[in-house]
């Protein structure tokens, strides 16, 4: 029986080993982490993380082929293919700091896959690293080697959040990168033999080592790109009287361009755009490619733009001042059916009404208290290392409370900022809650999911990312 261990069990880790278990009764997965925590919720029947479809795909094997562990060592030196599924978080301190990847958590598991091996394995990148990681892990490997030979594979993962499951049942594609040598060839082999169970053969890519690094850090920052040329949109939009949303679906409808990824929002967040673009502009950097550098850099520098043009609006359109007043923030998480909070547009948001003194009432249905204060009072990247490494016990900020739902968010604030677009909040009953707001009451809605028009009717102030002006609000002009 062929042994997988997947070392990390995180948002990657356990979903991606969960359907590779699923799909492939004749193999045995592991899953092992150095967070005690997590290893023992995923052995509950409360998993760790929210994904739909997931714990049905998790009962189906756990126990049966399916183990998650703490028994580092032991799962390791059994393994036939090892996969590497650790933080690759931005560096936090140091040459690179605020750019590049901080290999730590890696170069620390792959020390110890040299110290604990006893015969040959396939070490699989399954992390989003830079490009050559897979040199540096070869040269750790091989000179602590004791005679046993190892393959390392780049195995990048393209699931998204909310929709990890059908992403892995379904993937548009499996990269596959190794060494072009007959042993390279039958490590890449053998991998491809454990997606072939459901993947079909067209869909699975096999490239050199290199291109399969490369890809990645490429696929996010292409997504991220498209986001960010559409918020710049969204801005001329507002100030011409164009509608973002048929801007989007005109382009859009043009085959070469295709219609994805062209929602206009407060901004992109989610653990690995910001973080990949960052590395891949530190790479170019340090390949002496400052015009390359340059130019990705300023998708980071238009997201960034876009969460404060969104705060000065907020700000500008309430007089000037949010100081004491609340406002319900509806929406956490960095999208909806995740409650995954890594790098959110609602941190920046949230920190920006709070530094003009608001007082905010913040409600997501899939987001702890806990989560919530924890990141309102964490440093830039702070949240990026494995739990352990985070503070324990967050003092809270005063100014904000966590509301059961939206309607106890909305009482007696001024304002509501949609910054998740949950599908809740496109049914919620906006006459009981304008009758319980202040007036004027707005609703600054970040994700373009409210009815625009049906709340004007009621009597909202509404500001929609890129639609055409509320006459209150174009002469509130916001200063990005
Ligand atoms: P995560 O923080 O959810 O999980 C990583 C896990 O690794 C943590 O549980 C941590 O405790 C564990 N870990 C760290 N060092 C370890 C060690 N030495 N031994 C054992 N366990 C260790 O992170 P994630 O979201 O699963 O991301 C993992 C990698 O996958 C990153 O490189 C990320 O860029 C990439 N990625 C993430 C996504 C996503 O949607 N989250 C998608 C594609 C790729
Ligand atoms: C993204 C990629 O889509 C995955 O392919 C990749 O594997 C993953 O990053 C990763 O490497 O971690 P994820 O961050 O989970 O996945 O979620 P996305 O659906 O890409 O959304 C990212 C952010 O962009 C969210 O905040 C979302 O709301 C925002 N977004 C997305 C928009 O603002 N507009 C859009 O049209 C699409």
């Amino acid at each position: 029986m062929v042994k997988i261990c997947c070392i990390g069990a995180g948002y990657v880790g356990g979903p991606t080993m969960a359907v590779i278990a699923l799909n492939c009764p004749s193999i045995e997965v592991v899953v092992v982490d150095i967070s005690v925590t997590r290893i023992s919720a995923w052995n509950s029947d409360q998993l760790p993380i929210y994904e739909p479809g997931l714990n049905e795909v998790v009962k189906q094997c756990k126990g049966r082929n399916l183990f998650f562990s703490t028994d580092i060592e032991k799962h390791v030196s059994e393994a036939d293919i090892i996969f590497v599924s650790v933080n690759t978080p931005t560096k936090t301190r140091g040459l690179g700091a605020g750019k590049a990847a901080d290999l730590t958590y890696w170069e620390s598991a792959a020390r110890m896959i040299a110290d604990v091996s006893k015969s040959n394995k396939i070490v699989v990148e399954k992390s989003t690293v830079p490009v050559k990681t897979a040199e540096a892990i070869e040269r750790i490997l091989t000179h602590n080697s004791k005679g046993i030979k190892y393959q390392i594979l780049s195995n990048p993962e393209f699931l998204a959040e909310g929709t990890a499951i059908q992403d892995l049942f379904k993937p548009d594609r499996v990269l596959i990168g190794g060494r072009e040598t007959p042993d390279g060839l039958k490590a890449i082999q053998a991998l491809k033999d454990v997606y072939a169970h459901w993947v079909p053969e067209d869909r699975i890519i096999t490239t050199n080592l290199w291109s399969a690094e490369l890809s990645k850090l490429a696929a996010n920052a292409f997504l991220a790109q498209r986001i960010s040329s559409v918020n710049a949109m969204s801005a001329l939009c507002e100030a011409t009287g164009a509608d973002v949303s048929q801007v989007s679906h005109a382009v859009g409808k043009d085959s070469r361009i295709g219609p994805k990824f062209l929602n206009a929002s407060v901004g992109f967040g989610g653990s690995c755009f910001q973080k990949d673009i960052l590395n891949l502009v530190y790479i170019c950097e340090c390949n002496g490619l400052a015009e390359v550098a340059n130019y990705w850099k300023q998708v980071i520098k238009v997201n960034d733009y876009q969460k404060n043009r969104f705060v000065n609006r907020v700000v500008s359109s309430m007089f000037n001042t949010v100081a004491g007043k609340k406002i319900g923030i509806m929406g956490f998480a960095f999208k909806k059916d995740t409650g995954d909070t890594r790098e959110t547009p609602a941190i920046d948001v949230c920190k920006g009404l709070l530094g003009d003194k608001a007082r905010l009432s913040i409600y997501d249905p899939q987001v702890t208290a806990d989560q919530i204060q924890r990141d309102l009072t964490m440093n830039k990247f702070g949240w990026d290392h494995p739990i352990h490494r985070q503070p324990m016990s967050p003092t809270g900020v005063k100014q904000v409370s966590i509301a059961w739902d939206a309607y106890e968010a909305s009482k007696d604030a001024h304002a509501l900022c949609i910054l998740t677009e949950w599908d809740e909040f496109k049914t919620l009953d906006y006459r009981r809650i304008f009758d319980n707001m202040q007036k004027p009451a707005f609703v600054f809605d970040g994700r373009n999911v409210v009815n625009v028009e049906m709340l004007r009717d009621i009597g909202f102030i509404v500001y929609s990312i890129g639609k055409p002006l509320d006459p209150w609000l174009k002469n509130m002009p916001a200063v990005a």
